[in-house]
C-alpha cells in the first residue's frame, strides 16, 4: 500500500515531516511510511493483549524489561556473532534520549567533548543543551583520525568521544576495524568514554561492517554502545538500548530519573519482545536491506547521469550520500533547489565549525527510486543554473 502522507498536511499534524506536495526532499533521513511494518506491529500487539499479562503496564524495572532484554540478547548474539548477555543492555527510548542521559550522568556544562567533523547535527543541538564545548576531529576514508585524537586530548580533556563508527551519518563512512582497536586502547590508557552510536550497524548492503563497539564492552569500561528501533523498525516506537559495562549499567540504572519513573518503555518493550522472538526483527531488516540497497542504486545512477561533476565515496550502507560539489556554497545552494522544488541539507549544517561548506548529504532512505531519480534529475537543472 502507498500512504499518501501528503493529503493529510491540512490536518492536525502527527509527524515531524512537512514537506509539500510537489516537493522532493532528498535531505530527509526519516525512513519512508511504505517501510513503516505496520502488519508485523499489528501482529506482535495480538500476541502481547492475548497473553493477558498486565505487567508491562506497571512502573517497569529500572534497567528495562527482563524478557525483552533476553530477546534482544538472543537476537544481538547472532547478528552480531559474539556472546551478548541481556544483563549488560539498558533498554532506553532511543539514541537521542541515550545521548541525553550520558550527558546528564557523565557531564557538567562547560566540559569539553570530542565529535567527529561532519557529524550527526542533531547530535549537536543535545550536547548543545548540555552546554558542552564541542570539540571536532577530522576524519578519512577510514573514520576519525586518532592521532588528532591523541593529539588534543592534553589541551581539552574531553569527557567524552561521541562517534558513528559505521555508515556514519552524513558521510557514509565506516571506522576501519584497527582504529576502533586502537581507540578502545587509548581509551582505557586515558580512561575517557567512547560512546559510539551504532544505529546503521545492521544496515549493510554490500559490505559487512567491522565489529561493532558493543564487543569491546564487557572488558572495556569506558565503553558505551548506543542502538535503536528507529532504523531497523520504526521511529515511532521510541525504542533503543544501551550495551555497556556492568558498571555503567549500574550507574544508568540507578539515576534518580528511573527510581522515579521506572524503565523505559515498559510497554512498548513488552510488545516489541514478540517481534524479536518471532524473527520479526531479522525479516524486517533482511527486507529494509534489499530495499535500500536498490534505492542506494537509484541515487547512484542518477548522481552519474544529472550530477556528473560530483564527487562522493559509495556508501556501503545506511542512509546516505555525502556529496561534494567544489566550488558550490550548499547554504546558498539550498535556497536556489527550492525553486526547483528539491531539497538537501547542507554540509554546514554537520559541522560544529560551520565548514564543510560545499558538501550535501542526500539520502535515499524516504523516496523510492522513481522519486530518487527525479528529485536529483532536479538538483542537476538547480546546479546547472547556479
Ligand atoms: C547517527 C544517528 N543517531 C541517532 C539518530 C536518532 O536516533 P533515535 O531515533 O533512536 O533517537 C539518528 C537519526 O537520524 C542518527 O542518524
Amino acid at each position: 500500500m502507498f500512504f499518501v502522507y501528503t493529503s493529510y498536511m491540512t490536518e492536525p499534524s502527527i509527524t515531524q515531516i512537512n514537506i509539500p506536495a510537489d516537493f522532493i526532499d532528498l535531505g530527509m533521513g526519516n525512513p519512508d511510511f511504505d517501510l513503516l511494518p505496520l502488519d508485523l506491529l499489528h501482529q506482535a500487539a495480538d500476541r502481547y493483549f492475548l497473553s493477558g499479562d498486565p505487567r508491562s503496564l506497571q512502573y517497569g524495572m529500572e534497567q528495562g524489561d527482563g524478557y525483552f532484554r533476553r530477546a534482544l540478547s538472543d537476537f544481538l548474539t547472532e547478528a552480531y556473532g559474539t556472546d551478548v548477555d541481556p544483563d549488560l543492555l539498558f533498554v532506553t527510548t532511543g539514541v537521542s534520549s541515550a545521548l541525553d542521559l550520558i550527558c546528564t550522568l557523565f557531564t557538567r556544562p562547560g566540559d569539553s567533548i570530542f565529535v567527529e567533523e561532519p557529524s550527526y547535527f542533531l547530535a549537536l543541538r543535545i550536547f548543545a543543551d548540555h552546554d558542552l564545548r564541542i570539540v571536532s576531529i577530522p576524519m578519512d576514508d577510514d573514520g576519525i583520525c586518532v592521532d588528532v585524537l591523541e593529539e588534543k586530548f592534553a589541551k581539552f580533556r574531553p569527557k567524552f568521544v561521541y562517534i558513528i563508527p559505521t555508515f556514519q551519518n552524513p558521510s557514509g563512512r565506516t571506522l576501519s576495524q584497527a582504529r576502533r582497536e586502537e581507540i578502545v586502547a587509548w581509551a582505557q590508557r586515558e580512561n575517557i568514554l567512547v560512546v559510539a552510536d551504532e544505529v546503521y550497524h545492521f544496515l549493510a548492503y554490500t559490505q559487512t561492517p567491522p565489529e561493532p563497539f558493543a564487543a569491546f564492552t564487557r572488558d572495556a569500561d569506558q565503553v558505551i554502545s548506543v542502538n535503536s528501533f528507529s532504523k531497523i523498525l520504526a521511529p515511532g516506537l521510541r525504542l533503543g538500548w544501551i550495551q555497556a559495562h556492568s558498571k555503567v549499567i549500574d550507574r544508568l540504572a540507578g539515576c534518580g530519573l528511573l527510581e522515579s519513573g521506572g524503565g523505559m518503555n515498559p510497554y512498548t518493550s513488552a510488545l516489541v519482545r514478540g517481534l524479536v522472538e518471532s524473527g520479526g526483527l531479522k525479516e524486517n531488516i533482511s527486507h529494509l536491506c534489499g530495499e535500500y540497497a536498490g534505492r542506494l542504486n537509484a541515487m547512484e545512477a542518477a548522481l552519474s547521469r544529472y550530477l556528473p561533476t560530483a564527487k562522493y565515496t559509495l556508501p556501503q550502507g545506511g542512509f546516505f550520500f555525502w556529496v561534494h560539489l567544489p566550488g558550490v556554497d550548499a547554504t546558498e545552494l539550498r535556497r536556489k533547489t527550492r525553486e526547483y522544488k528539491v531539497d538537501l541539507r547542507q554540509g554546514a549544517l554537520f559541522s560544529s565549525r560551520m565548514e564543510m561548506r560545499d558538501y550535501v548529504r542526500l539520502s535515499f532512505c524516504f523516496y523510492g527510486p522513481m522519486a530518487i531519480e527525479e528529485g536529483v534529475k532536479r538538483l542537476g537543472d538547480c546546479l546547472a543554473d547556479y
